[in-house]
């Protein structure tokens, strides 16, 4: 009896109107919500874009050139003569896109310790279970959905040299 007072205190059940309301705010609630954080993972990948807008290649490759933004030459190399100082702790971006498709590359960079929990490389795309995060980053992801889809397509075109 008590938990069909509470089933009714919260709508489920309750008089038309109420449901109707209820229907009313899921269905705008989905609207509002866009795709999801995170894309179900199949394999070691992430088939699905995060955005409908493609990746610009170009875009990509400013991102990951820019040591405020991607930071991936910290770590990484890539075919990008124009920086200097590149990193070595981590692969040569070069040839990415002939040994990944773009379903792993979007994993690696949305959630690379999924892969391999030990790994120094950022996660790019959002995190939880982050503590003693500073003020202007908490709860914000490294890049936006449009930048990961932006490096996305720029590392799918560093074929390697036949
Ligand atoms: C703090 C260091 C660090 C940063 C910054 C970093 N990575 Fe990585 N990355 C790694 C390491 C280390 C690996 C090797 C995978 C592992 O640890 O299991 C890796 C692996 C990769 C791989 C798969 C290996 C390969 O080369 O095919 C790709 C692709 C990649 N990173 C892309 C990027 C991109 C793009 C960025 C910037 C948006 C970036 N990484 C930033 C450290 C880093």
């Amino acid at each position: 009896m008590r938990l069909r007072a509470r089933a009714h205190a919260t709508g489920i059940g309750g008089p038309p109107a109420q449901r109707a309301c209820l229907t009313a705010c899921a269905v705008v609630m989905a609207a509002c919500a866009g795709p999801p954080a995170q894309p179900p993972v199949v394999g070691d990948g992430m088939p699905s874009p995060l955005t409908n807008l493609p990746g610009r290649a170009d875009e990509g490759r400013r991102i990951v050139a820019d040591r405020q933004v991607g930071l991936c030459l910290l770590c990484h190399s890539a075919p990008l003569p124009e920086v200097r100082f590149q990193g070595d702790i981590a692969t040569d971006l070069g040839g990415a896109g002939s040994r990944w498709s773009e379903a792993q590359l979007r994993l690696r960079l949305m959630d690379p310790a999924r892969l391999n929990p030990q790994t120094l490389m950022p996660a790019y795309g959002p995190r939880d279970g982050l503590t003693r995060v500073g003020e202007a980053w908490r709860g914000k992801p490294v890049l936006q959905r449009q930048q990961i889809e932006d490096v996305v397509a720029y590392l799918a075109t560093l074929k390697a040299a036949r």
